[in-house]
């Protein structure tokens, strides 16, 4: 069975959807296994409170090249296949993008392209597609490469943009509607895809 570890900086409500989508047997070709983050953050207790191992890698401690390497040991040591990047606001350096090519994955509050790419994160993008004016917006689930949120997209969602929206009820709306439902959908697929590959 693949493992997947699950890469947080937050409140961790993308962690959740995938525990409650492994509760419900949704996530048949992967176990999550692991919980990383980079700071202290509500997603690790909620990691503990579903029974998942969790490690800190602060990324105050652990800089630079440092946090690569410590990155790296960890999931060797925990023989990790799929890493998914839940919350995770850290940009991932070269060598971890390669040991894990294609087997990363992102959510990104947004359609890519629009609202993407370096310094679009968090409740900044919701910011900005209700400047531009947009009706319509989304999440987007993509492979990770070196260009941040460039890599291939595998499932986006759309959202409808209410008149009184704002950038909180915006966010909220777009990780109830859309984050939640296509990243554990997004893992299966993956992990389905990768245990294919192995057998052939
Ligand atoms: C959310 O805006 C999500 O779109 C982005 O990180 C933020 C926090 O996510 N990827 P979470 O609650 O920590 O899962």
């Amino acid at each position: 069975m693949l493992k997947t570890a699950v890469l947080v900086s937050g409140g961790g409500t993308n962690l959740n959807a995938l525990l409650k989508a492994e509760m419900e047997g949704k996530i048949k070709h992967t176990k999550i296994t692991l919980v990383i983050a980079d700071r202290p953050c509500p997603a690790i207790g909620k990691a503990n409170k579903n029974g998942k191992k969790t490690i800190l890698i602060d990324k105050t401690l652990y800089r630079g090249e440092e946090f690569t390497k410590r990155l790296l040991t960890v999931l060797e040591d925990e023989e990790i296949d799929i890493i998914v990047l839940a919350g995770f606001l850290k940009i991932l350096s070269s060598p971890v993008i390669k040991a894990y090519k294609d087997r990363i994955i992102n959510i990104h509050p947004s359609l890519i392209p629009s609202f993407s790419g370096k310094g679009f994160y968090g409740i900044k993008v919701h910011e900005e597609a209700l400047k531009r004016g947009v009706k319509i917006t989304g999440a987007t689930v993509h492979l990770v490469n070196e260009i941040p949120d460039g890599g291939k997209i595998l499932l986006q969602k759309s959202v409808l943009i209410g008149e009184n929206d704002n950038p909180e009820t915006l966010q909220k709306k777009v990780m109830e509607e859309a984050e939640w439902i296509i990243l554990p959908k997004a893992l299966e697929e993956l992990a389905s895809k990768i245990t294919k590959e192995i057998k052939l």
